[in-house]
């Protein structure tokens, strides 16, 4: 069956399905004039058109995609979707880790929750984040990837702010390099809010 075309305009927003199948939602104004746009919605799916298209030639076809929650669940759900189209076979889990509380700081504390993915002996991983800041998640969950028998653990993130490097760490592919700025948006929190924000913006300060 021909993939399915839908065009749903309405007064604030225009969604469209696009040839590939995933939702845009075009870029909106900001509903709270105090967050700048960093990244529209426009510009982030064109990246993570590049980034699906790099992974598609470095991955092998099936894949265990470990996505680490909250933040980076609008993220994964694209980008599994783009890498579906490049024609990779994905199974998803999830690890909940947190490091910021409701603080706009890394409390410097990792808090895990869940049991972590299964069946990953011999797999090849991607495992994805929405920003990789002081290091300290990223270089855990690899770790414990291979720990845990992967074949090779390879690292996306949205967003990398470098300079607030703590833990030596550096991801396979970056969607976007920012300065040391709070952001939030397309996933990303501020004390569990903002999230369904479809563009990135930072908080003043
Ligand atoms: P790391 O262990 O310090 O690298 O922490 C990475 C995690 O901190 C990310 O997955 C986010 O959940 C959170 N984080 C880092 N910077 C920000 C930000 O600017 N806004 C919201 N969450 C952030
Ligand atoms: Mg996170």
């Amino acid at each position: 069956m021909p993939p399915q075309r839908t065009r749903v305009s309405c007064a604030s927003q225009d969604r469209r399905v696009t040839e590939k199948g995933y939702l845009i939602v075009q870029s909106v104004p900001a509903p709270d004039p105090e967050i700048e746009v960093l990244f529209t919605a426009d510009q982030i799916a064109q990246r993570l058109d590049q980034l699906a298209t790099s992974l598609g030639a470095r991955l092998p076809r099936e894949i265990v995609v470990v996505s680490l929650l909250k933040g980076s669940f609008m993220f994964t759900a694209d980008l599994i979707r783009m890498l579906h189209s490049h024609g990779l076979i994905c199974r998803v889990e999830f690890i909940t880790a947190s490091s910021y509380g409701d603080d706009t700081t890394s409390s410097g504390e990792l808090k895990i929750s869940g049991s972590g993915p299964r069946d990953i002996t011999g797999a090849p991983v991607l495992l994805i984040d929405d920003i990789l800041d002081t290091g300290r998640t990223l270089h855990w969950a690899a770790g414990s990837l291979r720990g845990a028998g992967a074949d090779e653990v390879v690292t996306c993130v949205l967003l990398d702010k470098p300079s607030r490097r703590v833990v030596p760490f550096e991801a396979d592919l970056v969607g976007f390099t920012i300065p040391d700025r709070f952001v939030v948006g397309y996933g990303i929190d501020y004390a569990q809010r903002y999230r369904e924000l479809p563009y990135i913006g930072a908080m003043p300060g």
